[in-house]
């Protein structure tokens, strides 16, 4: 844990101003740039990952923009830890306003394919991980009677894609659980919100079109991490239920969802012709056909 550094010049600037935010995931992608945004509006952040190095650099630099941080290295998946750090934030910046779950792993494979233990550990910082930060938090933002929890899902969430079918079922999972929450928290004045992206030009989507079914996809089919931000940011300013990312995303979603088999035939044939592609330009890599235990 790093203390945190006097306030710069320019802190009590900003709509976040004051307001403490504990950030998931912040030392990579997503949870990086949010845990940035919520600096660059005034806001104390703590921010939680494993990897320090990349938290004090963060750190350093939401001080600079104007806010206050606190790194702490925390592995989401250990509950007492996660407690801990909540309980860290509080005594820093005296309370927790928002919580953004933002830690997550994608480890991509074909269903036929998937390893056992690597589903586990997906639900296990997807879905564990998301409810220990929010089991964490909530007996007090219920008693403050105040509180914003934006929960970062995906849009496989919806919808299950080749190979990211074990991904797909721990995004479904928190979109459950959220949901659930959603509905036990109605009127206490606790908001619980869900962001829906697609694809982020991240370190974790870099790592799953890496696969050998999806090497094809173009990268500039990628949005920037700062589109998802936005959509954080506006879920948690306005308590909204749900954002996608591109906005809209779902409501495509929920239509396919009606016409299930033309929606697997389209998205089968169109994931053929990325990998025929992909070959013909010389981009496909040998398969390694070997029992995956
Ligand atoms: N990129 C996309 O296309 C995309 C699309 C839809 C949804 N999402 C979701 O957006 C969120 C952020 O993803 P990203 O794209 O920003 O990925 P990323 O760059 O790989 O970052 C993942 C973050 O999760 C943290 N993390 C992983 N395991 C953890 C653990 N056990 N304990 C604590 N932190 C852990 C990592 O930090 P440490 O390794 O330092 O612990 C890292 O900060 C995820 O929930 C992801 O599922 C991403």
């Amino acid at each position: 844990m790093s203390d945190s550094p006097k306030p710069p010049r320019n802190a009590g600037l900003g709509y976040f101003r004051d307001r403490s935010v504990v950030v998931t995931g912040a030392s990579s992608g997503i949870g990086y740039d949010v845990a940035l945004a919520f600096g660059e509006q005034g806001a104390n952040v703590t921010l939680l990952a494993r990897r320090r190095v990349q938290l004090e650099e963060l750190a350093q630099k939401v001080n600079k923009a104007g806010g206050r941080a606190l790194a702490i290295d925390c592995d989401v998946t250990d509950r007492p830890r996660v407690f801990w750090s909540i309980d860290q934030a509080r005594e820093a910046f005296g309370k927790v306003d928002i919580l953004i779950n933002s830690a997550g792993l994608l480890i991509a494979e074909t269903v036929e394919e998937t390893r056992p233990e690597d589903l586990e550990r997906m639900m296990a910082v997807n879905v564990f991980g998301a409810l220990n930060a929010m089991q964490a938090v909530l007996p007090f933002m219920r008693k403050q009677k105040s509180g914003n929890i934006v929960n970062i899902s995906s849009l496989a969430g919806r919808r299950g894609v080749s190979p990211l079918g074990g991904y797909s079922a721990t995004k479904f999972a928190l979109v459950g659980i959220t949901e659930a929450l959603r509905v036990e928290l109605f009127n206490t004045g606790v908001r619980v919100s869900l962001v829906m992206p697609g694809v982020i030009d991240t370190p974790m989507a870099r790592g799953a079109l890496k696969h050998e079914s999806i090497k094809g996809m173009p990268a500039m089919m990628a949005m920037p991490a700062r589109w998802v931000t936005w959509a954080v940011l506006a879920a948690a300013a306005f308590g909204l239920t749900e954002v996608d990312v591109p906005p809209g995303a779902a409501v495509a979603e929920k239509l396919a969802s009606l016409f299930p088999g033309v929606t697997d035939a389209l998205i089968s044939m169109g994931s053929r012709f990325l990998q025929t592609a992909t070959q013909m330009m010389g981009g496909g890599e040998k398969k390694d056909d070997s029992p995956k235990r």
